[in-house]
């Protein structure tokens, strides 16, 4: 398995202290009433070559995490450097120097492709905003990206509706990878896709991570699918990371009791252990991004809260060796009490619909 932190590979991605309020307006003066924090300070790193899965449940900012990071939005605070270049305040004809390093892929093909264009003009449109290939170099270019993902080059004319919905998504990776990047976020890339046709473009995203040296953000729900494809794993809760660690670790003993009920929810494909399996059932809906609680921001539906969770909001730290935690059951001082509170948790038996 990649094992970046300890084999010593270089951050092309360092997110430092992001945040991304939407402010939200009222009145016919449209006064400042409140800010959506969809991002509230979020710091992570993404090595070199390495897959970064961002998980969480809907709404918890993992689209806006993505698409900031890209500078798809201006931040409201903190560093974003992509391969040592710091771009959270860089000016708009900066940025467009770092366009080609950086791409996204969207989870709709359907609504991100224009469908007035043809293939080649889709996958082509980068090639002339930020190059100077003659006609026969880019038609070229774009015959050898049809290649790369899988396309009959004898479709080039044809519009994105006389494709399958796997086959849309592919002409979206060709059009991300037009212009040789080296950083993609693929925000929900097969969400919209039949499961039968996932894996298939789950697979091809890594046959051109080995093939094209590309790092990538990995944004979905499915954690089944993260555990498949990512390195280390992110576990976002209403705008912050809860934890950060390695796949395996992650998945074998999750740390924050938020990741703790988030996997206690997949199914295990192994029967012997599906059954042992205890589902931890999360009371309460998650709050408001515009009012997030005090303290620590899953106080309200921690099976383990204590009184200091509603207080001051824990501290984002490496409680391992590779793996970050933000959660008081963590630190120093609360060992014991983190103890208790693991052995009170209350477990429900898996509940199972077949
Ligand atoms: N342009 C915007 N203006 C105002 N609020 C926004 C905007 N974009 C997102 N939000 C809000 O920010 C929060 C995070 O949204 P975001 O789309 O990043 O979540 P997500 O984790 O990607 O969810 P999903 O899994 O449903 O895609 C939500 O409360 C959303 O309503
Ligand atoms: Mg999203």
């Amino acid at each position: 398995m990649f094992d970046a932190a300890t084999a010593g590979q270089k951050k092309l991605v360092e997110v430092a202290g992001l945040k991304m309020y939407f402010p939200i307006t009222a009145g016919i003066f449209r006064r400042h009433v409140g800010d959506v924090k969809a991002v509230d300070n979020v710091s992570f790193d993404i090595y070199e070559g390495e897959t970064l899965g961002l998980v969480g449940e809907s709404g918890c900012g993992k689209s806006t995490c993505g698409r900031v990071i890209l500078r798809l939005y201006d931040p409201t605070a903190g560093s974003i450097r992509i391969d040592g270049v710091e771009i959270g305040k860089s000016t708009q004809s900066d940025l467009r120097k770092m366009r080609p390093t950086m791409q996204m892929v969207f989870q709709d093909p359907q609504a991100s492709l224009n469908p007035r264009m043809t293939v080649a003009a889709i996958i082509g449109e980068p090639l002339d905003e930020h190059s100077k290939l003659t006609k026969g170099e880019k038609l070229d270019r774009i015959y050898e990206l049809m290649d790369a993902v899988g396309l009959n080059r004898n479709f080039a004319n044809r519009y994105p509706h006389e494709f399958s919905g796997g086959q849309r998504q592919r002409i979206g990776i060709a059009r991300a990878l037009a212009l040789n990047p080296k950083f993609i976020v693929c925000d929900e890339p097969i969400a919209a896709l039949d499961v039968s046709i996932q894996a298939q473009v789950v697979n091809l995203l890594e046959q051109l991570q080995d093939q094209f040296g590309l790092t990538y953000l990995f944004i979905s729900h499915d954690l089944s699918m993260v555990r498949h494809i990512a390195d280390r794993v992110a576990v976002m809760y209403l705008g912050r990371i809860a934890e950060l660690a390695p796949r395996e670790a992650l998945y074998d003993k999750p740390m924050h009791p938020y990741t703790q009920a988030l996997l206690s929810a997949v199914p295990e494909p192994d029967p012997n252990i599906e059954t042992e399996r205890r589902r931890i059932i999360l009371t309460g809906d998650v709050p408001s991004p515009a009012n997030p609680p005090k303290g620590c921001n899953f106080c309200t539906r921690c099976p383990k809260v204590m009184g200091i969770c509603r207080q001051i909001e824990p501290e984002f730290r490496e409680v391992e060796p590779n793996r970050h935690v933000a959660c008081h059951l963590y630190n120093d001082t609360n060992e014991t009490a983190g103890q208790t509170a693991t052995s009170e948790v209350q477990e429900h038996p898996t509940r199972r619909t077949t």
